[in-house]
């Protein structure tokens, strides 16, 4: 007779419970706060792990040639779960805090050289979203799969290699539709209402008495850059120019077809997509956010000095969290968003097409 599945049996709380094995016990010297610093890692490295699950089962669904639309609401929950976890990976970091830093010095030496920059799975999540070799912050002399071990390793390059959720986001936007409209030069109508927007916030600038001559100066240089950029956006050769300095990652096109899904956002088959970008916006922001808290519990627990993986500490973290967002193309449309009251009214034909069938289909 095989055994009832119990609540141990299923979940192997047992194993579970004996993979906690503190290095300062191991000495005969035990160190209280190690239990918490495992532990902690150790409930990562499973949130990681459930992370990579939904991003799996999206890719997935992103490949091929088109997404199937009713797969898109599936696609919004596995990300809604994934930034939901993310805000629990930013708030338990106050439970290490819990931690001084004298009684992180009772064991951290017995940990060098092992280091978070040894996460595997943290390095497939990157690479995943979008994170290139190329755009990675370096550290040491060494490329950074080099500190896994093989067959970690072999994982994450294989990682870099296939298509990232970057990358085919911006193969879906640029299939968007509607961004050639037959008789409606769409984009026209779009350029002339930036301008009266550009020209209305110059006019507020100019008129304000509250600035000093060289804030006002610096405030009219930036939007001579801002008008550059929307320029560029409508100009093959000046988009490509903005991408080679580095300026931009997301081709001139799918940046196009996002534009077009914030701006008009409000008619119904838009409004997932929307919700989608938004997202996107969000699971990069809280990963900023969690290199940022990380980085300042660093500080707290080692101020300046190097760490146990051998790194600048605290200086190389914070030029990761100012450098390793992957979809800041994305945030950055907001620069290109108008007013409502300036958006240009959409031909009842297209009007249609991206509305509900009830609705317009009669
Ligand atoms: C006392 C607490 C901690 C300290 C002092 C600390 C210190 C550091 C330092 C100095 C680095 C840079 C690499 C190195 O030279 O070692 C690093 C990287 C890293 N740590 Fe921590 N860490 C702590 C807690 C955590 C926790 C709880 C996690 C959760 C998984 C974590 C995950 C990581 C990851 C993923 C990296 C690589 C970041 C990157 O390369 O972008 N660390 N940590």
């Amino acid at each position: 007779m095989t055994d009832k599945i119990s609540y141990n049996s299923y979940l192997k709380v047992n194993t579970l419970l004996d993979l906690q094995s503190p290095e300062s016990q191991k000495k005969g010297k035990e160190a209280h706060d190690e239990m918490l610093f495992i532990i902690i890692h150790q409930t990562y490295e499973l949130w990681f792990k459930q992370i990579l699950h939904e991003l799996n089962s999206v890719l997935s669904m992103f490949k091929g040639n088109y997404v199937q639309e009713k797969n898109l609401g599936t696609v919004i929950s596995r990300f809604d779960r994934i930034i939901e976890i993310q805000k629990v990976l930013v708030s338990q970091i106050t439970i290490l805090e819990t931690m001084t830093p004298m009684d992180f010095l009772e064991f951290r030496d017995l940990l060098t050289p092992s280091s978070g920059f040894q996460s595997a799975q943290f390095r497939l999540i990157e690479n995943k979203l979008g994170m290139t070799y190329k755009d990675r912050i370096q550290y040491g002399k060494k490329r950074y799969n080099k500190f896994l071990n093989t067959k970690e390793s072999d994982l994450v390059l294989n990682s870099e290699n296939e298509p990232s959720l970057f990358t085919l986001l911006e193969m879906w936007l640029e299939r968007t539709p509607f961004l050639q409209m037959d008789d409606f030069d769409f984009w026209t109508s779009y350029k002339k209402s930036v301008d009266i927007m550009i020209n209305n916030d110059l006019k507020h600038i100019k008129s304000n008495i509250e600035l000093d001559e060289q804030t006002m100066k610096n405030s009219l240089n930036q939007y001579k850059s801002i008008k550059h950029t929307y320029n560029a956006l409508f100009d093959e050769q000046k988009y490509i120019k903005l991408q080679n300095d580095g300026y931009r990652r997301l081709s001139q096109k799918a940046t196009l077809g996002a534009l077009f899904i914030q701006l008009y956002r409000d008619e119904p088959v838009l409004q997932l997509p929307h919700k989608l970008l938004t997202q996107l916006v969000n699971i990069d922001h809280l990963f900023t956010s969690w290199r940022n808290r990380h980085r300042l519990l660093v500080y707290r627990m080692i101020g300046v000095k190097i760490g146990t993986g051998g790194s600048s500490g605290h200086s190389y973290l914070k030029k990761t969290s100012d450098k390793h967002s992957i979809f800041s193309d994305i945030a950055n449309l907001s620069t290109y968003i108008i007013p409502r009251s300036l958006l240009p009214e959409l031909p009842t034909t297209i009007k249609q097409q991206l509305g509900f069938f009830f609705t317009y289909g009669k």
